[in-house]
């Protein structure tokens, strides 16, 4: 199979862990007689730096005629401090999901059991965690109406959501369960929010359709709270934008490392996939970051985006090894013991070679 991909690595250490992904997408594909041809394209900060644009038309028509589309991470602390710029380089990350209409993203949340001690929560409350949250990423607060007064003394932002945008996340949210334990939480804010009070009526009124699944419904505050208190209970959990983008950086500290967790974009165009971490600006250039993130989203490329199964597990399976074998970049590591970002891909990629 030949498979046509296109890398964004970004800012900060996005260009370093895509560098390690690729690596072992190379290996992989070799291994499994398939080649790629890879396109690279400008977005975030260095596409500012380069074009003014954080996510040129160029970068978009890459895009749209790639299979898959591997990212690493945008954002620069040079914008970060000045919130009076009118172009930040979070922008393109933005305009890509909306123009590629990346409605729903997949992140997982999973505990490796060599790992349970590096979590600060307690090894009896983590361990055994598997839940994926499904977030809506193109819709909600990120999208809708804003604006401010000429003074500067005055913003707004609103939240606006349509039955198709929540229904669709719903229906993933649903069909995911089946194929999982069957259990469906919404995370909503329904005692105050109007909006949330319309995802809450359109998933029950799904429900007949999924009777197999066992739909609860939590307000986002609680989650917060239970997440963290006994996140065993969860399953597959459906939210808005915001609601999203707060809980799964929050989950992220159940596995132990947000430098492990991957997701995937998916929606009416090509799918994006990409590390939930951000660009980590202290670590640029030092090679040091964790490159099991964005070596994750790549095996969830080989699974959804080429139905490649084995592919997809095989990578799973010997990154659960190196870190066994506390191959780790030293967000993982134990008694300064740690390797290098470069060091982690190469041993992934020559257990690949050997398998
Ligand atoms: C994420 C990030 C982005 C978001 C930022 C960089 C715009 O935090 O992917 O979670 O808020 O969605
Ligand atoms: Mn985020």
């Amino acid at each position: 199979m030949n498979l046509k991909i296109a890398l964004l690595p970004g800012d900060g250490i996005g260009p370093e862990v895509i560098k390690e992904a690729v690596k072992i997408c190379e290996a992989i594909s070799k291994k499994f007689d398939h080649s790629i041809t890879w396109q690279e394209g400008l977005v975030g900060a260095s596409a500012i730096y380069k074009t003014g644009d954080p996510y040129p038309d160029a970068t978009h028509e890459m895009c749209i005629n790639s299979d898959a589309v591997l990212f690493g991470a945008v954002g620069d602390p040079k914008f970060d401090n000045n919130p009076s710029l009118s172009v930040r380089p979070e922008e393109g990350l933005l305009r890509m999901r909306k123009k590629l209409g990346l409605y729903a993203n997949l992140r997982p949340t999973f505990t490796f059991e060599s790992l349970l001690e590096m979590s600060p929560i307690k090894r009896s409350i983590v361990k055994g965690t598997n839940l994926i949250f499904v977030r809506e990423l193109t819709g909600g607060i990120y999208f809708g109406k804003r604006g401010k007064s000429p003074e500067n003394d005055y913003a707004f932002d609103t939240c606006e959501y349509k039955r198709e945008e929540v229904e669709r996340i719903a229906k993933i949210g649903f069909d995911l369960a089946r194929k999982r334990s069957k259990k469906l939480c919404c995370i909503d804010k329904a005692n105050v929010l109007e909006t949330s009070r319309l995802w809450r009526k359109t998933v029950q009124s799904m429900e007949r359709n999924y009777k197999d699944v066992e739909v609860s419904y939590e307000f986002v505050d609680a989650v917060a709270m239970r997440l963290i208190h006994s996140p065993n209970k969860y399953d597959v959990l459906i939210t808005s934008n915001l609601f999203g983008d707060i809980l799964t950086d929050e989950a992220s500290v159940i596995s132990g490392s947000m430098g492990l967790m991957p997701s995937a974009s998916i929606g009416s165009q090509t799918s994006v996939y990409e590390p939930i971490h951000g660009s980590f600006p202290e670590a640029k250039g030092k090679n040091i970051a964790n490159p099991l993130a964005t070596i994750l989203s790549a095996s969830m490329m080989f699974e959804r985006s080429f139905n490649l199964t084995k592919e997809a597990e095989m990578i799973r399976k010997i990154v659960s090894h190196s870190i066994e074998k506390k191959i780790v970049t030293e967000d993982l590591a134990e008694n300064n013991k740690s390797f290098s970002t470069s060091q982690v891909g190469d041993w992934i990629k020559e257990r690949i070679e050997k398998e």
